[in-house]
């Protein structure tokens, strides 16, 4: 047994994986919508190394009643000091043999979970509860080694009120659910070992629609019909990404389409993406967002960040093939409008997070006493993406996606990490040395602001959309401005491409002319928003704080309620919103919101 802490160890794990790792979860959970609590047992099977005497688990919150071994003696055990970010490590003394039994119950306040109340559903007869584990909460609803270098088979059985259903990122064992003394059970199975970030559960009055022969839709039967019309595409997305990538490994592919309040706007729960429902825009025009959940099939679920500073790996890859699979399936000119809107994105967000020199611009960040929520910005995204589209360009399309394929099949259900990725490259791909140096990895992934070589995008389908804004910006009046037929997209960068300042009357004739205030499309909203707050334009404020305490996706709720405070007269409404609007948010909205909104 070695003693020795390898140097690539997950700094945001107590485990010692070294030592004795956990290799399968099996639940068997109640949950409990009057005391908001998931309950039962998490057995626990166990590699140990020669020698190892203990094992240790990460847990948050969690109230542990007793672990017990497989004849269901008990096991001493302790839970060692709080840490703010990572919890407390549960550590188990190891039986001779066999899996460990832990038996606990979350708490209320469990960051991973949301419990929702009728009100907060679409329905509004049965309460809901969803899970989101990225990056280091399925601790607080899972005693286990909460690492993504720590792949785990999981099993589930789960107790739910009769009226509602269960669905996991799992096989469905028992799809209708069995009747049982306590309510309805569902069990499931996922046989691929898995990074635990990815255990996932929905409870709720959900339906079903099937969308094509692996592919469907969950949501509330209000929901349902919409989302299969707006996810008609799912099939082909998937079928294009095989032909990208190399098979589809996880059986099925749906999507759940979650209430308002998730926080994300989507999370690539294996077999089953959770969604927001602010992608059901009812012209398809958001579904890029299913591109890069299904994406993340292969980076990231296949192919995984071994510790939170190598997360790019996970989404600059799946940004970059995000985009190649729109480009197979809506075609080049229209995949092309997302590389540009993106790669503008990416020039806001390192000014958010403090200009070019920020460490924040790092890829391989550092995060040495922080949360990994922290890095979650969109520098591992577009940075990320803008890096392995150079890395195609200059080696040419043929050869990269030789490579890609190549690298998805290497690593399949492993973790990898920055280093390994730059061998696996240097090894498969960029072999001649002079190529190699024409790309300057090490200052693209060790050193902050974006190299000069970088590619930046172009897309001929939104010069009319920066035409238009242009035009207005010299005095056109906006009922002359040809606008007719634009997608969102056009009208994203339309408002992007408007001038910093703009008079009252301006803005009235452009919501007058084209409805702003009033659009359903979030995306279109949030930039008329974010414009409308710059110019304290009253008329909006309505539109604003509806759409602040109607949904919970963090990011729109951050930039907006971040406006409000850096404002010189917004900061009495934004606490006066954020009162109303945070107890229906998620967990993680809140905690960034409470750091905005003193
Ligand atoms: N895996 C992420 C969501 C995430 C990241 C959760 C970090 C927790 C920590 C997911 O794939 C994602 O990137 N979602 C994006 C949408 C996407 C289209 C860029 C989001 O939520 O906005
Ligand atoms: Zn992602």
């Amino acid at each position: 047994m070695t003693d020795t802490t390898p140097a690539d160890r997950d700094i945001h794990s107590y485990a010692r994986p070294w030592e004795a790792r956990v290799t399968h979860v099996a639940l068997d959970l109640v949950a409990d919508f009057t005391g908001r609590t998931l309950g039962g047992s998490a057995t626990l099977d166990v590699e140990r190394a020669p020698g190892a005497r203990e094992i240790v688990l990460d847990t948050k919150g969690l109230v542990i009643e007793r672990v017990t071994g497989k004849d269901g003696a008990p096991l001493k055990f302790a839970l060692g000091a709080t840490d703010a970010i990572l919890g407390q490590p549960l550590i188990v003394e190891l039986p001779a043999s066999g899996p460990i039994t832990v038996v606990y119950r979350t708490s209320p306040g469990a960051a991973a979970l949301q419990w929702l109340a009728p009100s907060q559903t679409a329905g509004k007869a049965q309460p809901y509860l969803y899970s989101q584990g990225q990056a280091i909460l399925t601790r607080t609803w899972i005693p286990t080694q909460d690492s993504p270098g720590i792949r785990q088979t999981y099993a589930a059985s789960v107790t739910v009120p009769r009226e509602l259903r269960a669905v996991m990122s799992a096989e469905q064992l028992t799809p209708g659910g069995d009747d049982s003394p306590r309510g309805r059970t569902f069990r499931f199975r996922m046989t691929h070992a898995i990074p635990p970030y990815l255990i996932a559960i929905a409870v709720g009055d959900l339906a079903f629609r099937s969308l094509g022969p692996r592919t469907g839709v969950y949501a509330e039967p209000a929901v349902v019909g919409t989302a299969a019309t707006e996810f008609a595409d799912l099939e082909s997305m998937v079928t294009a990404a095989e032909a990208l990538l190399g098979p589809y490994l996880w059986g099925r592919y749906d999507v759940l389409v979650l209430p308002p309040s998730f926080p994300f706007g989507g999370m690539e729960n294996p077999m089953v993406t959770f969604a927001t429902p602010t992608v059901l825009a009812g012209d398809k025009s958001l579904v890029s967002l299913l591109a890069h959940e299904l994406a993340h099939s292969w980076s990231g679920n296949l192919v995984t960040n071994a510790t939170w500073s190598d997360f790019w790996l996970n989404e600059g890859f799946t940004t970059y093939v995000e985009n190649r699979i729109m480009e197979v399936v809506y075609g080049r000119p229209r995949a092309d409008v997302f590389r540009v809107l993106g790669w503008r994105d990416l020039a806001t967000e390192i000014e958010r997070v403090g200009g070019m020199q920020s460490k924040d611009t790092v890829l391989h960040v550092d995060l040495k006493g922080r949360d990994p929520d922290d890095g979650a910005t969109l520098i591992p995204y577009e940075k990320g993406a803008s890096l392995v589209t150079l890395i195609e360009q200059t080696v040419g399309r043929e050869k990269f996606d030789a490579y890609l394929k190549g690298y998805f099949q290497r690593h399949a259900f492993k973790p990898i990490t920055t280093a390994q990725f730059l061998a696996d490259v240097r090894a498969h791909l960029l072999t001649d040395k002079a190529v190699e140096a024409k790309i300057r990895l090490e200052d693209w992934i060790y050193q902050p602001a974006i190299p000069d070589n970088a590619i930046q995008p172009r897309a001929a389908q939104l010069t009319a959309a920066g035409e238009q804004a242009a035009a207005f910006a010299r005095g056109a009046g906006a009922a002359s401005l040809r606008t007719k037929d634009w997608s969102t997209q056009e009208w994203q960068y339309f408002l992007q491409e408007l001038p910093r300042t703009l008079a009252d009357e301006r803005l009235a004739s452009l919501d007058q002319a084209f409805g702003f205030s009033e659009r359903r499309n979030a995306e279109v909203l949030y930039e008329w928003l974010r414009i409308a707050i710059r110019h304290h334009y009253q008329p909006a404020m309505p539109a604003l704080e509806r759409f602040l305490t109607s949904q919970g996706r963090r990011k729109f709720v951050r930039p907006l309620f971040q406006d409000l405070m850096d404002s010189s007269w917004g900061k009495a409404d934004a606490k006066r919103i954020y009162a109303a609007a945070r107890p229906g948010y998620h967990a993680v909205t809140v905690q960034t919101l409470d750091a905005i909104v003193k």
